[in-house]
């Protein structure tokens, strides 16, 4: 007899759930309204696990956005239950899912994931586990009470690049890790959209140190296989905001606001119309073709120089870590480019790669090698696939372990994030934050108490 498959509720229709893990549950097809990979990077879901899972039920704020979605689906799927979230424990008695997938944003995380443990569900949630340390410490004391199970989707792992760097370094490659260094670049489209979405606000975002950086910093931890222990930073916002470098001003020196922007200011003509920025004066675009009518509104349309972003656009961090390895980290979100540099240094050598695409979202050359550069031997060009679907590959990887049994590679290198490399990426990221705001060394470990 086949066996059962397995229930799955959604807690936000975000356009990362529906192309990581809606389409995927439906069948690849289905609907016509899955966010593509692309500038934003949700990652669009190719694989199909219909014939092993199920959609039981879809949680938002935002019942129209639901509606439209549904619509969209072929009959059954269409039928599936929308709630409100605070019926969110009505859901679960009605529609008996057996996991609850967590892809609202980052503020809300912390709430559903308690409540999926508290009501015996497994949990997989989207990263950041919380915005917060505070909310990360809450979710693993929930665990503790209930001996409950939560899955956060640190996917950066999985491309096939860190799996090899992970190997290389488990195999004693590079000696004891000493240093790293993590220079990251977030293009001016990429970069420009945060500030036109929820992501501009801490607290829903827990600002991009924990938003966006937890994924290299939760990259790093799994890397050289240790958890963050201080942190020093600086950072500012420059490029967006109010006083954004870039903004323009009329001949009276008032800065060009409206319609206007759209022609004088170099984010929004880099962007063009139809790009991932809405126009000023416009509606928010969606990744998917299902609009926001709750979390943006017509009436309060944004754009990237508001008063209201309360967060940092470009910051660098020392981190020392309980083995006594540092590493260096910096990024920005207005870059001709996006990628990263990643050199790791042990005592027997070293590690470097490197990852680049253009603004169209294409890879640049060099982007399949690692070199391996021993102390006292030759160096070594070793090549790694590149160029996957859904973030270079990984998000398929990591379906396959979350849908599925995990691999005999998943578990040998470690891939799945565990509770506590959850939440030291969200606190490494507040400490960062929080470093660059009072000029202190921040201690991790402070801020889970
Ligand atoms: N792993 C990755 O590579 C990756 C990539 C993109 C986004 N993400 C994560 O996915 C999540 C969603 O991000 P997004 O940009 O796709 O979101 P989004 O802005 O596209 O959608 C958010 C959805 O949540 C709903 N919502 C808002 N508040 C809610 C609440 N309290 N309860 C229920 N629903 C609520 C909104 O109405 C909307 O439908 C975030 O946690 C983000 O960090 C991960």
């Amino acid at each position: 007899m086949a066996k059962p498959r397995k229930r799955y509720a959604v807690c936000g229709l975000s356009n990362r759930a529906i192309a990581t893990f809606i389409r995927p549950i439906l069948g690849a097809t289905a609907g016509a309204a899955g966010a593509e990979d692309g500038v934003l990077g949700y990652g669009a879901g190719a694989d199909d696990f219909s014939e092993v899972a199920e959609l039981v039920a879809i949680v938002d704020v935002d019942q129209p956005r639901v509606g439209a979605f549904l619509s969209t689906l072929p009959d059954s799927a269409g039928s599936v239950p929308a709630y409100v979230p605070d019926d969110v424990q009505q859901m679960i008695i009605d529609c008996r899912p057996d996991v609850l997938i967590v892809a609202t944003p980052d503020y809300a995380h912390a709430d559903y994931i308690r409540a999926g443990l508290e009501h015996g569900l497994e949990v997989i949630s989207e990263k950041p586990m919380t915005a917060t340390a505070a909310q990360a410490e809450a979710v693993r004391q929930t665990v503790a009470e209930t001996g409950g199970r939560v899955r956060v989707t640190h996917n950066l792992r999985y491309t096939p690049r860190h799996r090899r760097m992970k190997e290389l370094i488990m195999d004693g490659a590079i000696g004891r890790v000493l240093q790293v260094g993590l220079s990251y670049h977030v293009d001016v489209r990429h970069g420009a959209s945060y500030f036109v979405r929820w992501n501009r606000r801490r607290a829903r975002s827990g600002g991009l140190q924990v938003h966006k950086s937890c994924h290299h910093l939760d990259l790093v931890n799994w890397l050289i296989d240790d958890l963050p222990d201080r942190v020093s930073a600086v950072g500012a916002l420059a490029f967006y905001g109010p006083r954004g470098a870039h903004r323009p001003h009329d001949r009276d020196g008032a800065p060009v606001t409206g319609g206007a922007l759209a022609d004088h200011d170099p984010y929004y003509r880099q962007d063009g119309p139809g790009g991932v920025l809405p126009a000023p004066g416009g509606e928010q675009r969606s990744g998917s073709d299902v609009p926001y009518t709750v979390q943006y509104r017509v009436e309060e349309p944004m754009t990237i120089y508001d008063d209201a972003i309360d967060i940092e656009d470009h910051y660098s961090a020392l981190i020392g870590y309980r083995s006594g390895a540092a590493l260096l980290y910096s990024i920005d979100f207005s870059s001709p480019w996006e990628g990263y540099e990643l050199t790791v240094t042990g005592t027997h050598g070293r590690l470097v790669t490197r990852y680049a695409r253009d603004l169209d979202g294409n890879p640049m050359p060099g982007n399949d090698r690692i070199d391996l550069q021993p102390l006292f031997a030759d160096p070594e060009q070793i090549t790694v696939q590149t160029g996957g679907s859904g973030h270079d590959g990984a998000d398929p990887a990591m379906r396959a372990d979350l849908f599925g049994e995990p691999s005999a590679e998943s578990g040998r290198l470690g891939l799945a994030a565990t509770l506590d490399q959850a939440a030291y990426a969200v606190a490494a990221g507040e400490a960062i934050w929080r470093s660059a705001e009072t000029g202190r060394t921040v201690m991790v470990d402070d801020l889970l108490a």
